[in-house]
Formats: C-alpha cells, sequence, structure tokens
C-alpha cells in the first residue's frame, strides 16, 4: 500500500495527541468493521476551537487522519469545524488509497461527535446544526 509522504510524517509525528481533562466536548466514533476507534476532544471558547486532542485507537491512516483534523480545526471557529470534510482531510494529506477512505470518514466524525456533545452539554439540541453523527459506522464494501 503506497502512502504520501504527508499521511507517513502525520501517522509517524502525530499532533496533538493526548485528551484534555476539562474538555467542553468529547465524541468517540468507530467502524464496526475493522474496529478502529478515536476519540476527540475540544475547548470551545466563544466559538472557537482553542484546543483540540485525540487518541486515536486504529490504524495508521486513522492516527494520520485525526492528526491532520485536528490540524484543520484548531483555532478555526465551531462552524468551520462543521464544514470539515473527509475529503478535505484526505485532500491536506495528499490522498489515501481507496481501502482508507473510511478512516477519514472517522476522523470527520470524530469532530462532529465532539461537537454534538459540546451542544448537549450547553442544553443545545445539536442535531440541526451538527446533523446526525453515527456512533459505530458500518463499512460500505
Ligand atoms: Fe479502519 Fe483505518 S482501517 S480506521
Amino acid at each position: 500500500m503506497n502512502y504520501s509522504e504527508k499521511v507517513m510524517d502525520h501517522f509517524i509525528n502525530p499532533r496533538n495527541v493526548g485528551e484534555i481533562e476539562d474538555a467542553d466536548g468529547i465524541g468517540e466514533v468507530g467502524n464496526a468493521k475493522c474496529g478502529d476507534i478515536m476519540k476527540m476532544y475540544l475547548k470551545i471558547d466563544d466559538d472557537t476551537i482553542t484546543d483540540c486532542k485525540f487518541k486515536t485507537f486504529g490504524c495508521g491512516a486513522a492516527v494520520a487522519t485525526s492528526s491532520m483534523a485536528t490540524e484543520m480545526i484548531k483555532g478555526k471557529s465551531i462552524s468551520d469545524a462543521l464544514q470539515l470534510t473527509n475529503s478535505a482531510v484526505m485532500e491536506a494529506l495528499d490522498g489515501l488509497p481507496p481501502v482508507k477512505i473510511h478512516c477519514s470518514v472517522l476522523a470527520e466524525q470524530a469532530v462532529k461527535a465532539a461537537l454534538t456533545d459540546y451542544y448537549q452539554k450547553q442544553g443545545i439540541d445539536p442535531e440541526p446544526i451538527v446533523g446526525k453523527v453515527p456512533e459505530m459506522e458500518e463499512e460500505e464494501d
């Protein structure tokens, strides 16, 4: 399998790994088929994502995509983060092999799951804002 240099870089030196103890939003998503799990922590101040960390128990592409996703939303507004798509993450990594596309989907969903949690904690219904985030993604063959 051929990975781009950027994927290898983010896999070997992932950015923003860890937990945020007093996170404002925590999201956990997984893929039922490969069993990989991604956990995303957000610190949000006045609509801005001031800090973002992740833990990924999964494949190299899952580590690389979650690392890239945190880099892409850190310092951004919530609405920018909500627009983050898995294809944008893949593009930023110079692409992924087809069998690894679902790993980037997990990264997008982890961000959305964390924002869902953030809104729930504020007593706001997240679904009209964030949409529905599946907790476990079934892989499409
Ligand atoms: Fe499933 Fe990468 S193989 S997340």
